[in-house]
């Protein structure tokens, strides 16, 4: 693993952004793995200013979400396809028929890994990390063998994705994301953390062994990963570039 420490959030969102236009200028069919939540948002903000400023050209790109809520239809304003049409997708010429969330309707949930086989694997795949040490939805002590699959969301991940919701109890008990063995198939991987209340699980992905409860830490089993982090959540490590 590379670490790469900033100074800012905005430093790492526009790294962030630097490394996702790099990839799609080096191959603009490239195919994305993509992260909602808080960390990216600024980062796809800053696609969306390329585009209309720049006309980077996003026709050919092919995106894969790492994960869907169960229980509320895709139009609702908390589905992370609206998060990514919200923030994204509706903004620059990306054809909406090549961006890809888990469907939560099928009971086969790992047909998405196919997919993603057929599209010729992630070139490159975004990540966020929960307080717990998730990547995905992927909770603490889920296997590395897993594929796309269904998970209860702990309850430390509903409490901070309530922000979102009007409510805790609106935040759905239950998602599709994909597994270990999903993520650690992407070519290359770039797992971004930012702010305070991540600077406890970055320090434990960096000094611990590899183990089922910090899901975060099968990454090191992977050949070409940065981790991204800000003078905040990387207030207990040191510059590593
Ligand atoms: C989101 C996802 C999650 C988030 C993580 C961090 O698609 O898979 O793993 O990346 O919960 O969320 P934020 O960025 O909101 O702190």
């Amino acid at each position: 693993m590379k670490i790469i420490k900033l100074k800012t959030n905005e430093e790492v969102t526009k790294y962030l952004a630097e490394l996702l236009l790099q990839q799609i200028e080096s191959n603009p069919k490239s195919v994305l793995g993509l992260a909602t939540g808080s960390t990216p948002t600024l980062a796809y903000h800053q696609l969306v200013k390329k585009y209309l400023v720049d006309q980077t050209d996003f026709s050919q790109v092919i995106t894969f979400n790492l994960d869907e809520y169960i229980g509320i239809e895709p139009e609702n304003k908390n589905s992370y396809r609206s998060f990514m049409n919200e923030n994204l997708f509706n903004y620059i010429n990306i054809n909406q028929e090549n961006t890809f969330l888990p469907s939560t309707d099928d009971q086969n949930y790992a047909k998405y890994d196919d997919l993603i086989k057929e599209y010729g694997g992630i070139d490159l795949q975004i990540l966020g990390i929960g307080e717990n040490g998730h990547i995905g939805f992927n909770e603490p002590g889920t296997k590395e063998s897993t594929l796309t699959h269904k998970v209860t969301l702990a309850e430390n991940t509903r409490e901070n994705n309530s922000i979102f919701f009007d409510s805790l109890e609106d935040v759905p008990k239950e998602a599709v994301t994909m597994g270990i063995t999903s993520i650690l198939n992407a070519k290359k991987i770039i797992l971004a953390a930012t702010k305070s209340n991540k600077a406890e699980i970055i320090k434990r992905l960096i000094n611990n062994d590899i183990s089922e409860n910090l899901p975060a830490s099968f990454l090191k089993k992977h050949p070409n990963v940065i981790i991204l982090v800000d003078e905040d959540s990387g207030k207990y490590i040191e510059e590593m570039i």
